[in-house]
């Protein structure tokens, strides 16, 4: 009496001869009956049956991975916890495979053998896999002018396509790019923010973004310059363009001032300095210079803070005076800020007189309506 197991043996290589067609096929003297169903197409991870027919005569039956069985009838060869048998009996031979992976991928044979002649029924499976990034760029910061690169790496099945895009829509439209590495040279501040990177196949998407920090020393914008009304006060405003962002500093002439000095109030507000007079002295008329500061360099403007005569009378004089004294203050600094003009608004005598002139046409006008 021999083994079940050795009828197993016996039977594994015969049905590994069939497999590679030979001897038994080219000598043509038995008729398998070899069928080929239909792809499997299944995700990783996913559970898969692969079934077959039998028949009544069958004497032995086997599902291979390959050349190497997975189950005889019903004894299990293979020593993989995943796989294992669902139904053997007269009508069909179905066996399961957990939690698919990659490696499963290929030929899987259900092998039966009647009385008359052996009979083959083929699948192939194939594992697809959702794309995944699994190597993407760090948060970049670089110095304005450098060559970035930025990488991401993704596999999947089928091979996933990549697509880089620029999220901040700061730049032009040719930001897109379809390699996994992704090139930007020399990098200008309107290349910052932030890039995403796509990773696509039939199956899924996978998507990551890198935020890409560009460096540059401080702009500053200029500044106009401040006309305060003795015992008013008066803010001069000094923004700066920079990453990082810039450290300010203020001078008057060449004397730095500090917070809190001569009550004096600075603020720095992100872009944006602010230095506050809270009653206007003589004294503070002057000039100020606003420095901002960063690692990588610095920049200055200078403002003055002028005189601004203080309007009288009543509200109604008022209001025109200084609707007045606004028209005026724009014209100097048209004047000041026009190819040869005057440096200081205050030194020129005509200037000075200008305001009250036309306070006087205004106040003129305004008693010819009675
Ligand atoms: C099944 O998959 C194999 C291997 O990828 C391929 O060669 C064959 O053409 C596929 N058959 C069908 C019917 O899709
Ligand atoms: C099928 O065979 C391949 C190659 O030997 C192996 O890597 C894989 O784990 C096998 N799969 C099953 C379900 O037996
Ligand atoms: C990611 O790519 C970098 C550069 O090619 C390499 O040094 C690193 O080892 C990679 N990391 C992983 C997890 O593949
Ligand atoms: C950037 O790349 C260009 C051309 O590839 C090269 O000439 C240049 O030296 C690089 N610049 C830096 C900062 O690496
Ligand atoms: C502003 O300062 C002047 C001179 O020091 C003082 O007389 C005046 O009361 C102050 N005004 C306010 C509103 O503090
Ligand atoms: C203010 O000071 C700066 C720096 O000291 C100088 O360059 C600028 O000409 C001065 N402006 C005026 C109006 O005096
Ligand atoms: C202001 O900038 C000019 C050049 O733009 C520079 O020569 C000067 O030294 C700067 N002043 C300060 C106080 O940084």
């Amino acid at each position: 009496m021999k083994s079940p197991a050795y009828w197993a043996v016996l039977f594994g290589m015969a049905i590994a001869l069939i497999q590679r067609g030979l001897p038994v096929r080219s000598q043509g003297d038995t008729q398998s009956d070899n069928t080929v169903m239909e792809n499997i197409t299944v995700r990783q991870g996913e559970t898969v049956f692969l079934s077959c027919s039998q028949g009544d005569v069958v004497t032995h039956t086997a599902w291979l991975n390959r050349s190497s069985i997975l189950y005889a009838g019903e004894d299990k060869w293979s020593v993989d916890p995943r796989v294992s048998l669902v139904t053997l009996n007269r009508d069909e031979f179905t066996i399961k495979i957990d939690n698919i992976d990659v490696s499963d991928e290929g030929l899987y044979v259900c092998a039966v053998q009647t009385s008359s002649k052996p009979r083959t029924t083929s699948v192939h499976i194939i594992v697809q896999v959702p794309p995944k990034i699994f190597n993407f760029s760090k948060t970049m910061v670089v110095n304005e002018g450098f060559n970035v690169t930025l990488m991401c790496l993704a596999n999947g099945k089928p091979e996933p396509a990549i697509s880089w895009k620029m999220l901040s829509h700061k730049a032009n439209d040719d930001f897109e790019s379809v390699d996994e590495y992704f090139e930007i040279p020399s990098i200008s501040r309107n290349k910052a923010g932030l890039y995403e990177c796509t990773a696509a196949n039939d199956i899924a998407i996978d998507r990551k973004t890198v935020n890409v920090v560009v460096n540059f020393p401080p702009t500053v914008f200029e500044s106009r310059d401040v006309g305060v009304t003795l015992g008013h006060s008066g803010v001069l405003r000094c923004e700066a363009d920079a990453v990082p962002e810039a450290d300010f500093e203020w001078f008057r002439d060449d004397r730095r001032i500090f917070n809190g000095f001569d009550g004096i109030e600075i603020e720095n507000m992100g872009s944006m300095s602010k230095l506050t007079f809270h009653n206007v002295s003589e004294a503070d008329y002057g000039n100020y210079t606003c420095v901002a500061i960063n690692k990588l360099g610095s920049a200055n403007t200078s403002i003055v803070l002028y005189e601004v005569i203080e309007p009288t009378s009543s509200t109604l004089l008022q209001e025109m005076t200084t609707s007045v004294l606004e028209q005026t203050s724009t014209e100097r600094n048209q004047l000041r800020e026009g190819p040869g003009a005057v440096q200081d608004g205050n030194s020129g005598t005509a200037e000075a007189y200008k305001p009250i002139c036309l306070f006087l046409i205004a106040a003129l006008q305004l008693l010819l309506k009675f």
